[in-house]
């Protein structure tokens, strides 16, 4: 089928907050005593916030915590988080990335977002990248987070395509597969180039434009 629309995720292919989610998980874990690296970190990618904080509480051996507890954990850490991200500047998009997005649209491709993030549109707006793309699906319109592909699944919808005319730019594993279980072309960047299920492999940002002609 041929390609209509171009889905980004966010973190790890558009701005790199990772560190952003790793110094706010950081602060939260130490307080409750909670072993936390990067390594954790990088299990957290794609997977949404109270999935995060799931997998984070592997290394937690204190009393049980409730529903509201976890719910308490996780507004802390957003606090956290959102205050890095209030930093961000335009100049945390690199030129690189603005342009290939920008002439992929003057090449008739639809571009949406499709990003676990309940953040996502603050960043977006942050970083002045809102008008860049015809749709956006985040972490406010989903119940399943990825490796479900429902984020991708409504990207498409709002861009009014068929699974099969899009294609998803990712770099975290959980994201590939979410793009193969929703039937779209996986194009893989960063972390997830290492992955066996991705169809095309990018080297950088703008090799893009080599295969989206
Ligand atoms: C994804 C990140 O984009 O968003 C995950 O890769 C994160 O690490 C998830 O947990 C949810 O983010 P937020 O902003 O809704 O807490
Ligand atoms: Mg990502």
């Amino acid at each position: 089928m041929v390609i209509k629309g171009i889905i980004f995720d966010l973190d790890g292919v558009l701005v790199f907050t990772d560190k952003f989610h790793y110094l706010a998980w950081k602060k939260v874990a130490d307080k409750l005593g909670i072993y936390f690296d990067e390594k954790i970190n990088n299990r957290l990618r794609g997977v949404s916030r109270m999935a995060s904080l799931e997998i984070i509480l592997e290394n937690y051996h204190g009393e049980v915590l409730s529903a509201q507890q976890k719910e308490e954990i996780a507004a802390e850490k957003n606090e956290y988080y959102r205050s890095f991200l209030a930093k961000m500047r335009p100049e945390d998009v690199d030129i690189e990335t603005r342009s290939t997005l920008a002439e992929l649209r003057r090449r008739g491709y639809k571009l949406a977002l499709g990003s676990s993030s309940k953040n996502a549109k603050f960043i977006l707006s942050q970083v002045g990248l809102t008008s860049a793309f015809d749709a956006i699906s985040d972490g406010n319109n989903i119940t399943h987070s990825k490796p479900n592909p429902e984020v991708f699944l409504k990207a498409a919808e709002f861009l009014n395509l068929c699974p099969g005319q899009c294609a998803v730019v990712e770099d975290a594993y959980a994201g590939i597969d979410a793009a193969k279980e929703g039937g779209m072309l996986a194009v893989a960047i960063g972390d997830a180039t290492s992955y066996e299920k991705d169809d095309i492999k990018l080297k950088k940002f703008s090799d893009l434009l080599k295969h989206f002609k």
